[in-house]
This record gives C-alpha cells, structure tokens and sequence, in this order.
C-alpha cells in the first residue's frame, strides 16, 4: 500500500467528489430520520496543504484552489455551498491551508443523530484519522479493509445511509473490484445510496466498467465524469468519474449545472470535457 492521498488531496478529482458527497449529504439530512455514512476507504480526514508532501505536488493549487474564494455563478454556487462552507470554515483566519478529505466533511455536514463508520487500512494513515476522531461518539473508525466492510457492515441500522467507496487503484483490476463490490453491497442494501469513485486515464477500461455496471440490473445509477486534460501526454490522471446509485432525484439536474462550471474553472487543457448520464434508470444513454 504506497498510497497516500496527502499529495492528492484537494485535487480536481476531490472537488467533483467532495461537492457531490456533500449534496447527497444534504439531501440525506432532509429528514429528521437518522443516517449512516459508511465510508469504506477514508483516508486520514484533515490535510494540511502546507505540509511538505501537499506542496510537493500542489495539486490543490488546480483544485479547490481554483475554487475557493473566486467568483462562481449563483446556481452553481448553490450547489456548491454547503462544500465550500466546510472548506471556509476550517481555515476560519481565510486562505486555504486546511482540507477536509471525506470522513471529515461527512462529520461537518452530519447531525447529532447520524453516524459515521470510517474503514483505512493503511496503519499510519488508520492512526492519524482515529486520532482526529478519538473521543467522538458519533463516528466509529475502524483498521479494515473497506471491501470486507461492503459485506460485514451492510445494512447499517438506520437503514438510510451513503456508502462512498473510494479506493486507491493502486492495483490492476480495480475497476471489477469495483463492479463485484457494488454488487454484493447493494444486494445487502438496496435502498442506500452509494457513490463510487474511479479515475479516468489512458487506456482505462471505462466502456467495459460501464457495461459491467449496467450488467448488475440496479435500476437508478447515474455517471458523472469530469475530464480536465487529454490523456495523451500523462499516464496520470486526466479526469475522474462517480457512479451515483439511488441518486436523489436532485441530483442530475444539480451535476447538468455543475459539471459544465468545474469544466471551465478545472480545465488544463483544450481537450476538457464534462458529463452527467443515466447508466440505468430515468433516460439511458446508447451504449458507449
Ligand atoms: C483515495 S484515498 C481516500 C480519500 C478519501 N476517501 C477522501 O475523499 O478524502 C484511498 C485510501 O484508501 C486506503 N486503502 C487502500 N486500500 C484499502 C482497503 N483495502 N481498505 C481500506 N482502506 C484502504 C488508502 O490507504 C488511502 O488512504
């Protein structure tokens, strides 16, 4: 496990999945009914954009740095508010040097009825975001592998919830791993929300992802994929998706706002793209 989402965080790919876990929260806290967030691979919780390993990379800088602070269009501003209020509100003296990755934007968005269960199973990375909940109630963080937790902890007792599975693709045949874990979740829960994050790079197999996903017969999953450069002169990242299950009904119409605004503020170059679609449910799309 060499990954580390301190020089990562902040980046375009967080702000499109921070700003959209941060609607399905919202939605979410709509009724009084308490919830769950299960977050099955957390990361450490707060980043520090000033630490060696964040400045190293600077790819904050083409992120939430584009973002913050700027002037953002009134609609998309709405939708990006209770995100952006989270980010304000830990740098209380202005700037950006803290960061909430996403069990501590869950946190700050949550009530006191809700819960969050947070999985890292990387051992430094596990201590750090223990740490940074030690002694709240409301939260259980645990050193698991988040798949098992797909499994083990589903449903969760509210029975209403959002399951973010985010994990590293570190290695080959994440995108089935993916596929496979939806799968057995949403057998287990089919009422919650998930929300499935998957990079978009050279030669990733997103067509065959896609078919896999629509092959599990769920019937409302929606797609939103953000690309800000081509993918010819990195093996890096170029963009980023989300697969929505049970998205609120909100949702589509909020990303047709979104995603053309993040488009143009997070583009590196000319050949920056942007889509919300319906793998299943409401109108589908013609196969990729
Ligand atoms: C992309 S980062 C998570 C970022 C976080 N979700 C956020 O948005 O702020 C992926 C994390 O998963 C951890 N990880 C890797 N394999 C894991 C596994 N099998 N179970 C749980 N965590 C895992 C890594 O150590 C890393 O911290």
């Amino acid at each position: 496990m060499n990954y580390r989402h301190i020089y990562h965080a902040g980046n375009f790919a967080d702000v499109l999945k921070h700003a959209v876990l941060a609607r399905l929260i919202v939605y979410m806290a709509q009724k009084d009914k308490a919830f769950r967030v299960l977050d099955t691979h957390a990361g450490i919780g707060l980043y520090d954009l000033s630490s060696e390993e964040a400045q190293k990379t600077g790819e904050w800088v083409d992120g939430i740095g584009r973002i913050l602070d700027t002037d953002i269009p009134a609609k998309a501003k709405a939708i990006l508010e209770p995100y952006l209020t989270a980010v304000r509100d830990l740098n209380p003296d202005g700037g950006l040097t803290l960061y909430p990755g996403s069990p501590k934007l869950t946190r700050m968005l949550m009530r006191p009825q809700d819960r969050l269960s947070a999985m890292e199973l990387h051992p430094d990375d596990y201590e750090t975001l223990h740490r940074l909940f030690d002694g709240d109630f409301q939260s259980r963080i645990t050193e698991l592998d988040g798949w098992l937790a797909l499994g083990a902890h589903l449903p969760p007792k509210e029975k209403r919830g959002i399951v973010l599975v985010d994990p590293p693709f570190e290695i080959a045949g994440e995108y089935e791993r993916l596929a496979d874990g939806l799968h057995k979740a949403y057998r287990r829960f089919s009422g919650g929300t998930f929300c499935l994050w998957y990079p978009l790079k050279q030669g990733a197999p997103i067509a065959e992802f896609h078919a896999a996903l629509q092959a599990l017969e769920i019937p409302k999953m929606l797609c939103a994929e953000l690309v800000v450069r081509s993918d010819r002169d990195t093996t890096g990242l170029s963009g980023s998706g989300l697969i929505i299950v049970n998205p609120p009904f909100t949702l589509k119409g909020e990303l047709d706002i979104l995603l053309p605004f993040l488009k143009d503020r997070l583009k590196q170059d000319r050949h920056a793209s942007a889509r919300a679609f319906w793998l299943r449910g409401e109108e589908m799309p013609e196969r990729d």
